[in-house]
C-alpha cells in the first residue's frame, strides 16, 4: 500500500531554544528557569544541565545543513525570551535579536520556512523572581516581549506559535517535575489562567499588525487516556480526570470552545482552585486562530485503582518525554476526529510534533540503526494519512527532533534525534531514520 501525502505538505522537524541552543551566559542572555531548575540537585537525571546542548547559538549553520540533507519544507524552532530581553521585561538585547536574524536568514536561503514559538518553556528567571506566570503581570510582560518579537521577525516567520505545550507550565507548578518545580495545584491553574491570557492577548496584538504572510496559532499536546476496562467506573473516573482535569481539556475548552469545562469548573470548585476569571478573560483567550498545532505521541489507556481512581502505573513520568509505554499512535486518528468533532477546530492542522526517544545502542552503529523510530514514525503516518484521506484538514508534520538534544528532566538521556549528537564533538551524525524520512519528503509519502 501506498501512503501518499499532497505534493504542498508541509514536511518538517522541530526543536526549542532551550533543548537545543546552549550558550546561556553569552551574548548578552540572561538565565531562564530551566538554567536555575537544573542545578537543583536532584532534579534532571544524572545532572545534566542544559549549558552547551547542541551548541546551536554556534552551530546553527551546521543545523540547516542538516535540515538541507533532509529536504524538510520547514523548521520549527524557538525564540528564548531570556536571549531577547535577559531580565524579561526592559532592556532588549540586541546580540539575542541578531542572533535570530542570522538563523531566520539562513533558513530563508535554503527555502526553508520557519515555524517559530514565542513561548517554549524557558521563562526569564527574573520574571519567575516575581511570581512568574503565578502573577496577573505576566500579561504585560508576554505582550511586551511579543511586540519585540513582532517588530523585528514579523513577517519572517510564516507560522507564529504563541506557546508550546502549557501543560508544563501545570507540571512545573502542580508537579514539581520541570522548572520551576513548584508543587502547588491552586497555583499551577492560576498560572494556567494567566499563560492561556497571554496567549489571547498576543493573538490580539498579532491581528492589529495586519500582517500580510504569517498566520498564529498555539501547540497543545494531546495525550488522550482511555479506559482499560471499557465501563469499569475506576477507569473510566480516571479517564475523566486525566483528559478533562490534568489534560488537554484544560486548554482546548477554554480555547475553542470559550469556557472551562463543566467537569473541571467542578473539580477547581471542590478543591478551592478556581482561578480569579476577570470579565472579559473567556472571550480574550478563545480566539479566532489560524491554525492548531497538535504534539502527538501516543494514547495511553488507564487501569484504575478501584478506591483512589487513579491509574495504578505512572505511564508517564517526569512530564512530557516518554518512557516506552506501549504505543498506541493509532489513536491519533481518533484524536483527529476528536478535535474536528468535539472541539470544533475547522482550521488547518499542523502536527507540529511527533517522536520518539530511542535508547542508545551498544555501539554507535547500533545507535544509529534506529529502525524503531521509523517504524513508530510509519505507525503515525498511516493513522494520519487515513484522517486526511477523509478530510481533516492537515498540512503539515514535524519530526521532534532534528537531533538529540537537552530533554528536560530527562537530561540528554533520552534521544529523540534523527541525528545522533555527538555530545563531545558536537557532530549531528544522520541515523537511519534521517535518510528514510528524507525519502518520505523526497517521494511525498511511503510504502508499506
Ligand atoms: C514536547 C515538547 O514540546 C518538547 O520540548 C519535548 O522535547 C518533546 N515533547 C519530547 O518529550
Amino acid at each position: 500500500m501506498r501512503y501518499e501525502f499532497p505534493e504542498n505538505f508541509v514536511w518538517g522537524t522541530a526543536t526549542a531554544a532551550a533543548q537545543v541552543e546552549g550558550a546561556p551566559f553569552e551574548g548578552g542572555r540572561g538565565p531562564s528557569i530551566w538554567d536555575v531548575f537544573s542545578r537543583i540537585p536532584g532534579s534532571i537525571k544524572h545532572g545534566d544541565v542544559p549549558d552547551v546542548c547542541c551548541d546551536s547559538y554556534h552551530r546553527y549553520e551546521t543545523d540547516v545543513e542538516k535540515l538541507k540533507e533532509l529536504g524538510v519544507k520547514s523548521y520549527r524552532f524557538s525564540f528564548s525570551w531570556s536571549r531577547i530581553i535577559p531580565n524579561g521585561t526592559g532592556e532588549i538585547n540586541q546580540a539575542g535579536i541578531a542572533y535570530y536574524k542570522k538563523l531566520i536568514a539562513s533558513l530563508k536561503a535554503a527555502g526553508i520556512m520557519p515555524n517559530a514559538t514565542m513561548y517554549h518553556w524557558d521563562l526569564p528567571y527574573a520574571l519567575q523572581t516575581m511570581g512568574g506566570f503565578g502573577n496577573r503581570e505576566i500579561v504585560k510582560w508576554f505582550i511586551h516581549y511579543a511586540e519585540v518579537l513582532l517588530d523585528n521577525f514579523g513577517e519572517d516567520v510564516d507560522l507564529w506559535v504563541t506557546f508550546n505545550e502549557p501543560i508544563a507550565v501545570y507540571v512545573g507548578h502542580a508537579m514539581g517535575w520541570f522548572a520551576p518545580g513548584l508543587q502547588n495545584e491552586a497555583y499551577a491553574r492560576k498560572c494556567l489562567h494567566h499563560l492561556l491570557i497571554c496567549h489571547g492577548e498576543a493573538v490580539k496584538l498579532f491581528r492589529k499588525r495586519k500582517l500580510k504572510n504569517a498566520r498564529i496559532g498555539i501547540v497543545v499536546d494531546v495525550w488522550k487516556h482511555y479506559p482499560a476496562r471499557e465501563g469499569n467506573p475506576a477507569d473510566e473516573a480516571s479517564v475523566l480526570y486525566n483528559n478533562e482535569i490534568a489534560g488537554y481539556g484544560m486548554f482546548l475548552n477554554p480555547l475553542f470552545l470559550g469556557q472551562y469545562s463543566d467537569v473541571h469548573m467542578k473539580y477547581m470548585k471542590k478543591h478551592d482552585m478556581v482561578p480569579d476569571i476577570w470579565e472579559g478573560d473567556m472571550e480574550t483567550i478563545c480566539q479566532k486562530l489560524d491554525f492548531y498545532g497538535l504534539n502527538f505521541y501516543n494514547g495511553l489507556f488507564d487501569n484504575a485503582d478501584e478506591d483512589t481512581k487513579r491509574n495504578r502505573e505512572q505511564t508517564q513520568t517526569g512530564g512530557n518525554y516518554q518512557e516506552r509505554p506501549e504505543v498506541h499512535t493509532e489513536m491519533l486518528y481518533d484524536v483527529l476526529h476528536m478535535l474536528v468533532e468535539k472541539y470544533h477546530i475547522d482550521i488547518p492542522i499542523y502536527i507540529t510534533e511527533n517522536g520518539l526517544a530511542v535508547d542508545e545502542g551498544e555501539s554507535l552503529e547500533d545507535t544509529l540503526d534506529d529502525q524503531e523510530r521509523i517504524d513508530y514514525m510509519k505507525s503515525v503516518l498511516i493513522p494520519l494519512h487515513r484522517a486526511m484521506q477523509e478530510g481533516i484538514d492537515v498540512r503539515g508534520y514535524y519530526a521532534w527532533s532534528l537531533m538529540d538534544n537537552f530533554e528536560w528532566s530527562a537530561g540528554f538521556d533520552a534521544r529523540y534525534g534523527l541525528y545522533y549528537t555527538d555530545y563531545e564533538t558536537m557532530e549531528r551524525l544522520p541515523k537511519k531514520s534521517a535518510l528514510w524520512y528524507a525519502e518520505v519528503i523526497r517521494n511525498h509519502g511511503f510504502e508499506e
